[in-house]
């Protein structure tokens, strides 16, 4: 069954989105579908890898963390956690955080059958349950940061555990995305809406409460919430889809991604 069909989604619509509902239909969405979800996608995350996005940008190669031997590192919204294992396997001390308990699990068994264990947290984004300057670096790969409504407490809570000098990185679906419909097809290349129109893209059930929530930012309102939490932007990475990779994931394709961007990693640290 579906991660829909067994949500009970029967359509979409748009409207406002508070943290709570957001947070509660996350849980759900990501527990209902981390099985499909891991199937679907499994192979090319990688069990012990870190693949920043589908571009296939990865942190072996772009090294947008720095040196991570010996670094407390935290990764935000796990997932099943292939790249707390990568942090892990290349030396830092990794912790993986999510919201799901059903991604933890499998982030569990892929700990036992890869042998590379990191400890896994169950929380959310917005209030993440570690001391001030716990971390010398955190990072997140799609995780938490689009799902949530108020992005600015991530980069404050992000800010805090961080040590002064910390590293933030995340990779969010690149804003200008939010024009079109999430098609990797020629349809997919017509612009369906406003860019700047933030009001949040919400699967529903029949009595109207929310199954799956998306929440869109400007490139601008993510450049203000992490300049409001206090940290510095060090450069913005939009991955160019490669040359010969023919891989379709979701709404990313050799199609769109030779005409526009799909990703954005935000490289920021706490000064
Ligand atoms: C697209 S997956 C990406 C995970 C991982 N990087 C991967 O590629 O498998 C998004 C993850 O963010 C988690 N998530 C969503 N909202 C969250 C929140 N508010 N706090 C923490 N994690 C959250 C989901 O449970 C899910 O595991």
């Amino acid at each position: 069954m579906s991660a829909e069909q067994f949500l009970g989604t029967t359509g979409v619509v748009r409207r406002p989105v508070d943290g709570p509902e957001s947070e509660r239909a996350s849980r759900a969405w990501w527990d209902a579908d981390a099985a499909d979800y891991l199937a679907e996608h499994g192979r090319d995350i990688g069990d012990v890898d870190f693949v920043w996005c589908p571009e296939g940008l990865r942190e072996a190669d772009a090294r947008l963390l720095g040196d991570v031997a010996g670094a407390r590192v935290l990764e935000v919204g796990c997932g099943s956690a292939p790249c707390a294992r990568w942090l892990s396997a290349a030396g830092a001390s990794a912790v993986a955080l999510d919201l799901s308990g059903q991604m933890l699990r499998h982030a569990a068994e892929l700990g036992e059958s890869t042998g590379v264990r990191v400890p896994l947290v169950q929380a959310g984004a917005e209030r993440l349950p570690f001391a001030d300057a716990t971390f010398d670096v955190a990072c997140s790969a799609f995780g938490a940061v689009p799902f949530v409504a108020e992005p600015e407490r991530v980069m404050r809570e992000v800010a805090r555990v961080l040590r002064p000098g910390g590293r933030w990185v995340f990779a969010v679906n690149h804003p200008m995305r939010w024009m079109f419909s999430d098609d990797p097809g020629p349809d997919g290349l017509v612009v369906q809406q406003s860019y700047f129109d933030r009001t949040p893209y919400v699967e529903v059930d029949d009595a109207g409460r929310a199954t799956y929530v998306e929440h869109h930012r400007t490139l601008g309102d993510r450049i203000r919430d992490v300049v409001a939490a206090g940290l510095v932007l060090d450069d913005l990475v939009e991955p160019e889809w490669p040359e010969g990779r023919e891989l379709v994931w979701g709404q990313w394709s050799p199609l769109r991604g030779g005409y526009f961007p799909g990703t954005a990693i935000f490289r920021t640290h706490r000064p």
